[in-house]
């Protein structure tokens, strides 16, 4: 991998220690990390602390001679492969989408091009974070081509707990490899589906299921780690969009199938979601009332597109199709049958439950699983792991199979 210029930008929030580390992650993968503080960043880390990690100069002031001879401050965004401001904080955010440059790093931040890749880590109080002014500036700046990574929930360092933390060092460096499409992946595309599908019955009711997503979220992000271009089909779910993937939002089958064929052709597609089989052939638009001593109305069902299937015998069909089952008996034969019927090269199947030998924990939005990868010619019992395990394996799977000669790098 050629080397790469990462410009990080660290503002004043008590994550930047953690920005520290995230220097030492760019460094150890070969990337040249060029750093600019801001004034309350300097109040968090110092320059030096920077700079002995980065062994570049930390870049504080617009007005420093001495930097503007050896480097021009547009140069600094100009020869970045990338840009990276964490922690962003609500006023840093709040300058770049009002266009104020009043510092070095809300100026280089107005003086980037648009084909420059950007991503902002937000870090700040749960207030702060919610207030809609910070959100209104976030969709501003995604609706420019900002990426977002976090924040995530928990415990924060002003004794409140709620969303604004900032993602970890090893999150913020997926993400960023994801957008710079750099890893055995790049130049294939893949389409994920992940999550439930709701079936609506009326405008308040629907058909749906228990599918958290979690595992098609994780796949989404581990091939994009891997420098996939990842298009994720999603149902409603309660997680963040995975970083460096194009999230598509849907609700029904018929949405996510259009969805998949927009994203269409790919060279590998992963059907993680839980598409409910049927749907009700009318949807009222209106709430359907409760009449007293009146049965219910019965919903007429009728059959949703298979997506699978229809991707696996498509024209342009992807180079490796792979299938999720979930079955509740005779697991290993039925998943061979269907992915026979299904026309996918691959099928990962699961029991009910996450726990093969004590089936005592629904699978439904565990954190773990226990598998088999059933291909043409192997079934395989993978010992129980997180999904995102599961993820990572699946997609070093996927690595061997289309790019074998960047196997074990
Ligand atoms: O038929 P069954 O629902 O058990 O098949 C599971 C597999 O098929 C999953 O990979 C799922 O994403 C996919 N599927 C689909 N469209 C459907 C039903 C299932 O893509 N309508």
């Amino acid at each position: 991998m050629p080397q790469r210029n990462i410009l990080l930008i660290v503002s004043g929030g008590i994550a930047a220690y953690k920005s520290l580390d995230l220097i030492r992650n760019l460094r150890k993968q070969g990337d040249c990390v060029r750093v600019v503080l801001t004034a309350g960043g300097e109040k968090f880390v110092t320059p030096l602390s920077v700079s002995a990690l980065s062994g570049t100069a930390a870049y504080t002031d617009m007005w420093s001679l001495k930097d503007e001879t050896e480097m021009g401050h547009i140069r600094l965004t100009r020869e970045a492969d990338a840009i990276i401001v964490a922690p962003a904080t609500a006023n840093l955010i709040a300058k770049t989408a009002c266009g104020i440059a009043d510092d070095l790093a809300s100026t280089l931040l107005l003086a980037t091009r648009k084909d420059t890749p950007v991503l902002f880590a937000p870090a700040m109080n749960t207030a702060m974070w919610e207030n809609p002014v910070t959100q209104e500036n976030i969709e501003k700046l995604k609706a420019r081509g900002i990426r977002m990574i976090g924040p995530e929930t928990g415990d924060m360092a002003c004794g409140e707990s709620g969303p604004g933390r900032m993602s970890e060092p090893e999150t913020l460096l997926k993400a960023l490899n994801a957008l710079l499409g750099s890893g055995p992946l790049r130049g294939l595309s893949a389409i994920v589906t992940s999550g439930p599908t709701f079936e609506p019955i009326d405008p308040v009711r629907f058909i749906g299921n228990r599918a958290s997503g979690k595992q098609g979220h994780a796949l989404a992000a581990a091939l994009a780690t891997q420098g996939a271009a990842v298009t994720l089909v999603t149902g409603p779910v309660s997680l963040p969009d995975p970083a460096g993937c194009a999230t598509v939002h849907i609700e029904t089958a018929a949405e996510m199938k259009n969805a998949v064929c927009a994203a269409m052709p790919c060279d590998i597609a992963v059907c993680a979601a839980a598409v409910a089989d049927w749907r009700p052939e009318h949807s009222a638009n209106q709430k359907i009332k409760k009449t007293e001593g009146e049965p219910p109305a019965p919903v007429t069902l009728t059959e949703n597109p298979d997506i699978l299937a229809e991707i696996s015998r498509s024209k342009n069909r992807p180079k490796l199709v792979i299938g999720f089952s979930l079955e509740t008996q005779d697991l290993v034969e039925n998943a061979n049958i269907k992915r026979r019927r299904k026309g996918c090269d691959w099928i990962l199947a699961n029991s009910v439950h996450a726990n093969a030998d004590t089936n005592d924990t629904p699978v439904f939005g565990a954190d773990s699983n226990t598998v088999y990868l059933i291909t043409e010619t192997n079934q395989e019992l993978w010992p129980e792991m997180s999904k995102t395990k599961i993820a990572e394996a699946l997609v070093a799977r996927m690595i061997k199979t289309l790019r074998p000669q960047a196997d074990g790098a």
